[in-house]
């Protein structure tokens, strides 16, 4: 098992770029599904998420060629329209298959997801708009079947919760409907909006109002195109973290700054200097960070779910108390028990983490228990005196490329074992 060997104390100065975003090139990849022909797509992260979608891919007999962090797609209809229990677990995500397939096939098998380590993840609201688009489901024995005999009929949708994945099974369904589909309640993520410029490019007609309601007026067919992914705004949030714990000094480069409000807000308030310009942040913390009396997670553009565990590892060494909110994942807050390991003073109740800000950690063994929580680890490692060791790091490699080697490049005392 591979793990991370972090010598903490490093100021850490200089300049990366950052990676294309996960959470848009995977549902990317599966609405890759929808269209006829090549389709290149760069500025894809080199990440096990993205290996494992691509393994979707192929396995539904679509051929792909990724060279470097180009992903090349020969888009058909899918000789399959049934992704197996082991494919489905490799990745949470994996249910964004399911509207491009039916889509796509008339039919779409997977199974029950389950929940992970964030909790409970449902598709409640994901099979209660197939439904309204014409779908029937059937569950059996852990597989859930849905079949769309008469094709996927454009209505008006009203999310009860905009979920990211929901909106984005909707979109990439309607879009080969026949008819017109308003979705009301549509989540504003980012990502999404990247998806939609992804699908409109290879033909199909999409409006977004960009205040939550999406217009998808239903085409025969797709085409093909050519996209470049948009920054990983969550990845950039992880280097402005480390660089706060650290007082360090750094520039990203490579950032869409307008996706960025809500971090940026958070990290001034914790007394850093952020300038930015054209598509670069420049990042400057103080020698010691403050506290953020109250803080919580919200649907984009609040402050986003995957980044509370990086501002939390944070705001463990800043002067006063701190007070985080989750409002997204029933258990965001399962890697606190090992980031406390470090001398954290971290108190959970529910949806609310209080942190006591230290003035010191101490380095010492841990586990990554979920992508973001692991990131954290890293943060608080990159802080702590002496030596940690952090495992499990398998979690990391979901969602973050280069994650050590850029630490390096900025300065940390940082190797993988
Ligand atoms: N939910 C339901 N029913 C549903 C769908 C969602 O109850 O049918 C609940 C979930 O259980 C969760 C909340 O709604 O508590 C939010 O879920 P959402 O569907 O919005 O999230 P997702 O699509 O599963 C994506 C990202 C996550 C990110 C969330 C929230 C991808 C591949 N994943 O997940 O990314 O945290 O949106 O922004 O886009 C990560 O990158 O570390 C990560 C977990």
């Amino acid at each position: 098992m591979q793990n991370l060997l972090i010598i903490g104390g490093n100021r850490l100065q200089g300049a990366i770029d950052i990676h294309g975003a996960k959470n848009s090139v995977l549902p990317i990849i599966s609405a890759s599904i929808l269209m006829n022909g090549k389709n290149v797509i760069h500025n894809c992260p080199d990440l096990s998420d993205v290996t494992a979608a691509l393994k979707i891919l192929g396995f539904l007999g679509i051929k792909y060629v990724r060279n470097g962090s180009d992903i090349a797609i020969t888009s058909r209809k899918p000789t399959k329209f049934t992704i197996p229990d082991e494919l489905m677990r490799s990745m949470r995500s994996s249910v964004m298959f399911l509207g491009s397939i039916l889509a796509r096939c008339g039919k779409a098998t997977i199974s029950t997801p389950g929940g992970c380590m964030l909790g409970p993840r449902p598709i409640d609201i994901h099979i209660k708009a197939l439904k309204k688009l014409g779908a029937s489901v059937k569950e059996e024995g852990g597989t859930l079947n849905f079949s769309a005999d008469n094709g996927l009929v454009g209505t008006e949708i009203f999310l009860d919760f905009p979920s990211v994945g929901a909106t984005e099974n909707v979109i990439m369904a309607a879009t080969l409907a026949s008819g017109v589909t308003t979705l009301h309640n549509a989540a504003l993520e980012p990502e999404i909006g990247d998806l939609i410029s992804f699908l409109n490019g290879a033909g199909a007609n999409i409006y977004d109002s960009g205040n939550g309601t999406v217009i998808i007026y239903g085409v025969n067919k797709l085409s093909s195109t050519e996209h470049i992914v948009i920054p990983d705004r969550i990845e950039a949030a992880t280097y402005m973290a480390a660089a706060a714990v650290t007082g360090g000094n750094i520039k990203l480069n490579g950032i869409e700054n307008r996706y960025m409000t809500a971090v940026n807000n958070a990290f001034i308030k914790m007394g850093c200097n952020i300038v930015c310009k054209d598509k670069t942040i420049a990042f400057d913390a103080p020698s010691r960070l403050k506290s953020i009396d109250f803080i919580k997670s919200e649907v984009y553009p609040g402050f986003p779910t995957d980044a509370g565990p990086l501002i939390i590892s944070a705001l463990c060494t800043a002067e006063g108390r701190s007070v985080f909110c989750e409002k997204i994942f029933q258990n965001r807050y399962v890697f606190v028990n090992e980031l406390s390991r470090f001398g954290a003073d971290i108190s959970c109740d529910k949806t609310i983490a209080a942190i006591e800000g230290k003035e010191k950690l101490y380095g010492v063994h841990c586990n990554c228990t979920d992508l973001r929580g692991g990131a954290a680890l890293i943060i608080a490692a990159l802080k702590a005196e002496g030596k940690s060791r952090i495992g499990n790091i398998c979690h990391i490699k979901r969602g973050y490329q280069d994650i050590a080697k850029n630490l390096r490049l900025l300065g940390a005392d940082i190797k993988e074992v």
